[in-house]
């Protein structure tokens, strides 16, 4: 660890112990509903005054089994997640960072943390996810990524997070897809990747989502599409297809086969 990071942490334990007797750390403990999961759990609330500049920043203070939740509020001077969580909370559920100015996801962010079931971190500056980041979240559920600058996503960054139910990729700078990005995502029910400027799909993309209720893939510039692409998916409510080169509206389940004769037609 850095110097400046080590006098940041004295400071930090300073405030900590002014404020919060039983928890050594920065930010204040208290129960927070996460309407994701509609529950309850005792969060730990980071103050926006408290900043991490440093790669490898660790959390000072004791292990505590009991915080399931991590929520960093808005705040530009957080550019790292800090790493060693797991030594710290063991047992998050929740883990949010959003509209802070992360720009990177890696595996030690998030090493055992195998309880977690939502990641978000949607307004970052988040353009480098590395290839095993959420490699030991196999429990995750929610994973929020939207409005950041991702342009490229490694082919197997979601193999192992096999219970996730959504996915928000929505305003990032996508502009090709892997056909097998998705292809362990059984469980998805929800996906947007709309706001980006993808071009083109096949039916291999969505082969193994068949639980996928909702899609959105508005403003992208579509102009290849497969009319089959959706065939599978029994429980299929709505797709977003507004503001594409080749199509432009939106379906829900009573409009899919005219859905598929634009495609096929247009696209
Ligand atoms: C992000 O946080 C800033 C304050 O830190 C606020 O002004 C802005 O509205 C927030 N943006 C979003 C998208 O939440
Ligand atoms: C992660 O968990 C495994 C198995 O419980 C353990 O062997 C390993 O040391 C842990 N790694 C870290 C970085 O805590
Ligand atoms: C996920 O996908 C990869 C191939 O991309 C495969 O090797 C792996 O066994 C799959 N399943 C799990 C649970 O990781
Ligand atoms: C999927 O989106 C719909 C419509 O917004 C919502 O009602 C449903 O709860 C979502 N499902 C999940 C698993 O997030």
């Amino acid at each position: 660890m850095r110097l400046s990071a080590v006098v940041k942490l004295l400071v930090i334990l300073e405030v900590a112990k002014l404020n919060f007797c039983e928890e050594i750390m920065f930010g204040s403990p208290e129960e927070t509903y996460w309407s994701s999961l509609d529950m309850y759990l005792w969060t730990f609330n980071v103050e926006p005054d408290q900043s991490i500049f440093d790669d490898n920043f660790e959390i000072s203070g004791d292990k505590s089994e009991s915080v399931k939740g991590l929520y960093f509020k808005p705040n530009n001077n957080i550019k790292f997640l800090p790493v060693k969580l797991n030594e710290k909370f063991p047992n998050l559920v929740v883990y949010a960072a959003n509209n802070c100015s992360l720009s990177s996801l890696k595996y030690e962010h998030f090493t055992n943390l195998s309880k977690l079931q939502i990641l978000s971190f949607g307004t970052n500056q988040i353009s480098s996810i590395e290839q095993d980041a959420f490699k030991d979240l196999t429990y995750l559920k929610f994973l929020f990524l939207n409005h950041n600058e991702i342009a490229n996503i490694d082919d197997h960054t979601f193999d192992t997070v096999t219970n996730l139910r959504l996915l928000t990729l929505y305003n990032n700078q996508l502009s090709a897809l892997s056909e097998n990005i998705f292809i362990n995502l059984s469980q998805l029910r929800n996906i947007s990747i709309s706001d980006n400027n993808i071009q083109s799909m096949n039916d291999n993309h969505f082969k193994n989502n068949r639980k996928l209720e909702w899609i959105w893939m508005h403003n992208n510039e579509f102009s290849i599409l497969s009319s089959t692409m959706f065939d599978k998916m029994k429980n299929l409510k709505f797709v977003d297809l507004k503001e594409n080169l080749c199509i432009n509206d939106y379906y829900f389940a009573a409009r899919f086969l005219e859905m598929k004769e634009k495609i096929k037609s247009s696209c």
